[in-house]
């Protein structure tokens, strides 16, 4: 039986630090959205010097003046770039990190493998209540060897509702990440629950995407803006 989540009762995740409403990843983004989330949901992959950057893509034209793959420019190239030309600077991970206040969660989504002791580091620093997330498998194994007590969340785009669960639970996850067209399957909420994980959902753009989310019974909703409930 498929019961709905209530708005009160649903942890807010800003996608990007809410993307549809700041300039995405960016501290500035952070500093707006934390008073109305319970969470930030932020992309981390590293760049050609070897800093934790903030960054979604994989290349730097989407997002800035700037071009190439972040893999491959040092840091003291993306410091100097702004993001959607609002004057807004790329963060490293550790800025970011340290602009969310406690009682704020980060949701840290690794974007590549090889960051776990970086990543870990970063979040120990700052002593931020952090759930890593990936959709790389052996990215959140990496991490489970290094900290076991570190939170982590399996990020899935689509499958067999019970063969992702049960990854997830081999992965000694809390939760698992699906988006909508996943979630709302019959079936899949239930068995997430039923394995003990907590099912956060990407992404939420608009009311009505918020609603089939709460639908669905979702524990957390990953949003692209905060005023959608
Ligand atoms: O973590 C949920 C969501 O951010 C995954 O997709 O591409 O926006 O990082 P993406
Ligand atoms: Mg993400």
């Amino acid at each position: 039986e498929r019961t709905r989540t209530d708005a009160d009762d649903v942890t807010l995740i800003g996608h990007r630090a809410c993307a549809g409403q700041y300039p995405e990843n960016t501290v500035a983004a952070i500093e707006r959205a934390v008073p109305h989330v319970d969470a930030v949901e932020i992309d981390v992959r590293r760049c050609a010097s070897g800093e934790l950057v903030v960054f979604h893509d994989e290349e730097l034209d989407r997002l800035t003046e700037g071009g190439g793959r972040v893999a491959d420019a040092e840091w003291d190239e993306l410091r100097e770039l702004t993001v959607l030309d609002s004057g807004e600077a790329i963060p490293r991970l550790d800025e970011a990190l340290r602009a969310v206040p406690a009682g704020t969660a980060v949701n840290v989504e690794i974007k590549e493998r090889g960051l776990a002791g970086d990543a870990l580091d970063a979040a120990d620093e700052a002593d931020a209540e952090v759930l890593f997330s990936s959709f790389l498998p052996d990215a959140l194994a990496a991490l489970r060897d290094r900290d076991p007590a570190a939170d982590r969340a399996l990020l899935v785009a689509d499958g067999d509702p019970e063969a992702l669960v049960a990854a997830a639970t081999d992965l000694g996850c809390v939760g698992i990440h699906p988006p909508t067209d996943l979630v709302t399957e019959p079936g899949f909420v239930e068995a997430a629950h039923e394995a003990g994980l907590a099912v956060n959902a990407w992404t939420a753009a608009d009311r009505d995407d918020a609603e089939r989310l709460l639908d669905a019974g979702v524990d957390g909703v990953i949003a692209d803006r905060w005023d959608l409930f």
